[in-house]
């Protein structure tokens, strides 16, 4: 018989679980390239601002459930940058800027109401 840790491991490591760690997990692109590289990089654009920024914001909505915020490398939707993903309802956001910060965590994470006028809805090399 699993004790309740051991129960808990294996729902982090199992993606399949029904109860998973976290209510909502953001992963914000912070990305950095080299100077001259021919692709945008979501880090030069303010990524690991916006990393601590929805932190805090996070932290100051007080949700009561579990809700992680970090960076991410290249989410390969660079040219529409800086990005954002929040899982598990897999929801991409483009062009993420500090000031739409709290708004998703308010109507997305609160709400559960994507922000639409943020959301990319087809990768751009689908769409050629
Ligand atoms: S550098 Fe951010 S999506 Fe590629």
């Amino acid at each position: 018989m699993f004790s309740d840790r051991i129960t808990d491991e294996l729902h982090y490591f199992c993606p399949m679980s029904d109860s998973p760690i976290y209510h909502k997990h953001l992963f914000i692109c912070t990305n950095q390239r080299p100077d001259n590289a021919p692709r945008p990089s979501c880090g030069e654009a303010h990524g690991l601002e916006l990393v601590v920024a929805f932190k805090k914001a996070i932290n100051e909505a007080n949700l009561g459930v579990p809700i992680r915020a970090q960076k991410s490398g290249c989410l390969d939707l660079c040219e529409l940058g800086p990005t954002v993903v929040v899982y598990p309802d897999g929801i991409f956001y483009g062009s993420v800027q500090l000031s739409d910060v709290h708004e998703i965590v308010q109507e997305h994470l609160v709400n559960n109401r994507p922000v639409e006028r943020l959301r990319l809805r087809e990768h751009p090399k689908k769409a050629k």
